[in-house]
């Protein structure tokens, strides 16, 4: 299903010192990363996101605590529950995406494939089923 193929396990290495998991672009995800950005301190309730993309390709891992990611690619929707630094969810261009219940110390790690570019956002659901709907619905 679509949680299985769409989260990655990563490694975890650990010693006597503690762990450590180790992300490379191209090789543990399938794109290189051009850009980092972190959600965290998420008051309660908050729900965020609401937008997919046009070309930029993202890895979501929640480094610290938990929250949630709604999906939907207008094939399927479905719930993933972000709750170990070693899972990473890939989400491509038109994965609709939305965060939610986010535990007080969740960190939201994000690695993406381009550059910040609003034009590269699309925050209307209407127009995401235009874009990427292919007359399927
Ligand atoms: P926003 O897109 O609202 O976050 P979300 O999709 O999770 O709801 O981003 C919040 C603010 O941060 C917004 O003003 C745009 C800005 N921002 C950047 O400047 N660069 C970035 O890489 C990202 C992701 C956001």
């Amino acid at each position: 299903d679509i949680q299985q193929s769409k989260i990655i396990e990563i490694v975890e290495l650990g010693d006597e010192r503690g762990l450590l998991s180790v992300i490379e672009g191209n090789l543990t995800i399938p794109f290189d990363v051009k850009r980092v950005f972190y959600i965290y301190g998420t008051k309660e309730g908050i729900r965020r996101g609401f937008h997919a993309h046009y070309k930029t390709r993202q890895a979501l891992i929640s480094v610290s605590g938990s929250c949630k990611v709604y999906l939907d690619d207008l094939k399927r929707k479905d719930n993933v529950t972000l709750d170990s630094p070693k899972k990473i969810l890939i989400l491509e261009p038109n994965d609709w995406h939305e965060m939610y219940d986010f535990s007080p110390d969740c960190v939201l790690l994000v690695l993406a494939s381009h550059y910040y570019d609003p034009e590269d956002y699309i925050r209307d659901y209407d127009k995401f089923v235009e874009v990427y709907g292919n007359g399927i619905l």
